[in-house]
């Protein structure tokens, strides 16, 4: 009797703890979900503005993410923003790999996409997860996006300081 009541003691402490735990996720959600990252990790098409608008210019995916032969990002896009900041620019920009789009998931479902080294470029620990956040110009992009676009809602640093601080906990995803 003592024995099954220390048992469902446990079992309430854990069911308890695991939704803070899963709220970890929820600051690096805020920014990953903001439009600056999520206009790129796309299925068949860019998008633009705050509101994530269809690329103008009927710009599409193509084979590799670079668009179609025709129409290649890079005809318009350089390696920093131009135009006084309205044509957006950083190094080699394309679209996210199709194992990477967050169109259409919940912060559940962009939570499990980055740590599945299946679907996340083969990020196996913690670290390396987190290592491309730290230093991609695409994803520095965000930061600096020109023409008065709006920033994620953390700074670079706070976003950081949240990625160490799951990937300490062990990834763990909201319910
Ligand atoms: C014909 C020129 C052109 C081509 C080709 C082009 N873009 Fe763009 N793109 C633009 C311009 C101009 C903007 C800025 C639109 C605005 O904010 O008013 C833009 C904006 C964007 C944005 C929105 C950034 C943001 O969050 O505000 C993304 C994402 C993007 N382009 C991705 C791509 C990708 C990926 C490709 C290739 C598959 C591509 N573009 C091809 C001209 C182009
Ligand atoms: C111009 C397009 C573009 C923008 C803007 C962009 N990304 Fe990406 N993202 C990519 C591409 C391309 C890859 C694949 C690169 C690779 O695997 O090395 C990628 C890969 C990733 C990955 C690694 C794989 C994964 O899904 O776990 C993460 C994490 C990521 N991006 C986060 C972000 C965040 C956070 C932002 C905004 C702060 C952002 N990206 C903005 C294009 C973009």
């Amino acid at each position: 009797m003592k024995r099954l009541l220390i048992l469902l003691l446990a079992a309430v402490g854990a069911a308890q703890a695991a939704p803070t735990n899963g709220a970890l996720f929820d600051p690096i959600a805020s920014v990953v979900q903001s439009p600056r990252c999520v206009n790129c990790h796309q299925a068949e098409a860019p998008r633009q503005k705050d509101q994530g608008v269809l690329h103008a210019q009927q710009v599409v995916r193509g084979r590799d993410g670079h668009g179609a032969p025709a129409l290649q990002c890079a005809a318009c896009h350089q390696a920093a923003n131009t135009a006084q900041g309205q044509v957006p620019g950083a190094p080699n920009w394309h679209l996210a790999p199709l194992s990477m789009r967050w169109q259409g998931l919940d912060k559940k479902g962009v939570c499990q996409q980055m740590r599945d080294p299946a679907r996340n470029g083969n990020r196996r620990s913690g670290d390396q997860v987190i290592e491309h956040m730290k230093t991609d110009p695409l994803v520095l992009w965000a930061w600096n996006p020109g023409a008065k676009r709006t920033t994620p809602p953390l700074s670079h640093d706070e976003f950081i300081k949240a990625l160490q601080q799951w990937a300490r906990a062990g990834m763990p995803c909201p319910d």
